[in-house]
């Protein structure tokens, strides 16, 4: 089957390339299916709201069955932030420096006990049919004190997944992939989809 993926983040597309890879999907990004790069706005409040109006504005503009991720990361100390703003915490335009330096910087009173946090990955697949798949992931983890490794994306250097005492940013991609958010997510949706053939 061949599938789109939504994402143009290169972090999500080489994890979900490898995770969907064990699922014999033909997963062909949204620019090498040559679909102009146009924008969708995440105009969502919810994980849920936001993967599908990805999903939606791509499988129309593709025709093809498509997989949207909108995923995040949610800090108990700072009320749930930043939540479905995580791509763009720092402001519009903003890097991923700007917004781990922010993050750090928000924490930096918390204290050890209180810096609970988890990644959150809600990934809907669109057939044009009109049949809908919703899947959901999350780790568990805590905010580190510092930036502690370069591998990863995002606010990989400075989670620290439950039952590791180092953060995404130095843990390999294998441990990553098998216990990460996304990780989860495609597995439910795996489970979706076999459900489907039945
Ligand atoms: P989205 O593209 O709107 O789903 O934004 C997701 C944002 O959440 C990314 O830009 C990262 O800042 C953050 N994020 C999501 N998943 C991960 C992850 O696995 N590691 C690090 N940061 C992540």
């Amino acid at each position: 089957m061949k599938v789109i993926l939504a994402s143009r983040n290169e972090g999500k597309l080489r994890e979900m390339r490898i995770i969907l890879s064990k699922y014999g999907m033909d997963v062909v990004s949204r620019d090498d299916a040559g679909i102009p790069a146009f924008e969708v706005e995440e105009t969502g409040t919810t994980f849920e709201e936001n993967s599908y109006l990805k999903a939606k504005a791509i499988m129309e503009a593709s025709g093809c069955p498509t997989i949207a991720d909108d995923s995040g990361l949610v800090v108990d100390a700072l009320g749930g932030e930043p939540g479905v703003y995580s791509a763009r915490y720092a402001g519009e335009g903003c890097t991923d420096d700007d917004n781990n330096e922010l993050l750090l910087r928000r924490m930096e009173s918390v204290p050890d006990g209180e810096r609970s946090a988890r990644f959150v990955s809600v990934i809907t697949m669109l057939f044009p049919d009109g049949r809908k798949l919703v899947a959901k992931g999350t780790v568990e983890g805590r905010i580190d004190r510092c930036l502690d490794g370069e591998g990863g994306f995002g606010y990989d250097p400075l989670f620290i997944p439950d039952g590791y005492d180092r953060s995404f940013g130095v843990l390999s991609s294998e441990i990553k992939n098998s216990i990460s958010h996304r990780a989860k997510a495609l597995s439910e949706l795996e489970m979706l989809l076999n459900e489907e053939k039945r």
